[in-house]
């Protein structure tokens, strides 16, 4: 057998321990032959491949990034590095002249969407779920999730000591433009005081109460861990359209820094933004990351072996299992406001601004 392996959209850590596990398992296991496909599904564009060996695989386990390159090419999309094709059919065509059976796809969200849609146009794919933002629906955890939530506590931990030192309100801005997941256990882990997640519309006046009640306690400083996509309720309660129009004309970078100013206007208490941005995409994956990416790995090359395709790797209660690509693609795992988890949380006292 002749298997590619692609990763696609945005890194994160882990994606070489992942690449290690299936092409250790096709490799020395299975006797399988694998390329590696450079650049995401762009690399499937322009036939852009490598041959991988034992030797290849060597350093992977801790190295971040991933070896392959990755891009955010969305084959079903006209935009792209060539827009003048059928690229979907461009794409079946070189992986039959590449003579590959089958492509493991390394990826989030819109890489599983894309995935289900060349499993149902008949071709073998076989994926395994990645992203910090833990919004993959069918799998308990995504790999790459621990990791982050290790980056983005560190960065609460260390706000920690100056906010003390100053007297000063912080707003620490997580990753995650759609769901909360990771600002939900950093802002937890961190020991933030207020954390605005998108998928609980945050009521300004709640924030500001929450920052006069430590303030009246003699808390001299408030932490908040706030979602890239927070959002305030008057603005939850706007179209999808008005909304982003709203968003293109704000002068403010991003939601912490309006945030900051609301608080600012009301309080007068001195507010910084810290956005740690990409360091939480960046680095090494941690330990439990790697032992998950090599599970995934190694259960989708036995996926492959067994020519069940059209699937997603998935972690569901400590096993892996096979989840079909159809019954993952184009939904969100979001956090729900009624978890246990954010109840246990309202009552040490974090609000949610709600
Ligand atoms: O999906 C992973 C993620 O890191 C999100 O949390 C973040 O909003 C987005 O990607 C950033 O994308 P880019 O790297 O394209 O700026």
């Amino acid at each position: 057998m002749k298997i590619g392996i692609l990763t696609s959209g945005g890194d994160c850590p882990g994606i070489n321990a992942t690449i290690r596990g299936v092409c250790k398992t096709a490799i020395n296991h299975y006797g399988m032959e694998v390329v590696g496909i450079h650049s995401g599904f762009q690399g499937l564009l322009t036939k852009e491949v490598e041959s991988f060996t034992e030797k290849s695989l060597s350093g992977l386990l801790n190295l971040g990034g991933t070896m392959l390159g990755t891009s955010r090419e969305k084959p079903f999309r006209k935009q792209g590095i060539i827009s003048d094709v059928d690229k979907p059919a461009l794409i079946q065509r070189n992986i039959a002249e590449l003579g590959l059976d089958c492509v493991v796809c390394i990826g989030g969200n819109g890489t599983q969407k894309t995935a289900a849609k060349f499993a149902a146009m008949g071709i073998n794919i076989v994926s395994v779920p990645k992203t910090i933002d833990n919004d993959i629906y069918g799998t308990d955890v995504t790999f790459g999730f621990q990791s982050a939530i290790n980056i983005a506590t560190d960065a609460i931990d260390c706000i920690h000591t100056t906010a003390a030192s100053h007297n000063r309100v912080f707003i620490v801005e997580v990753m995650g433009h759609k769901v909360g997941w990771l600002t939900l256990y950093a802002g937890v882990a961190g020991g933030a005081d207020i954390i605005l997640l998108p998928e609980i519309p945050y009521d300004i006046e709640k924030v500001i109460a929450a920052i006069n009640k430590r303030t009246k306690a003699g808390k001299g400083f408030t932490i908040l861990a706030v979602a890239e996509g927070a959002i305030s309720k008057e603005d939850a309660a706007l179209s999808k359209k008005e909304y982003k129009e709203k968003v293109a004309k704000r002068k403010y970078p991003s939601v912490s820094y309006e945030i900051a100013d609301r608080i600012f206007e009301e309080t007068g208490v001195e507010v910084r933004v810290t956005v740690p941005g990409h360091t939480q995409r960046g680095g090494s994956p941690c330990p439990y990351d790697r032992v998950l990416c090599t599970r995934l790995g190694s259960a989708a090359a036995q996926a492959v072996m067994d020519e069940d395709y059209g699937n997603m790797i998935a972690m569901i209660n400590g096993k892996t299992k096979r989840v079909p690509l159809g019954e993952v693609a184009g939904r969100l795992k979001t956090v729900d406001p009624d978890c246990q988890m954010i109840k246990e949380a309202k009552r040490i006292g974090i609000s949610f601004g709600d």
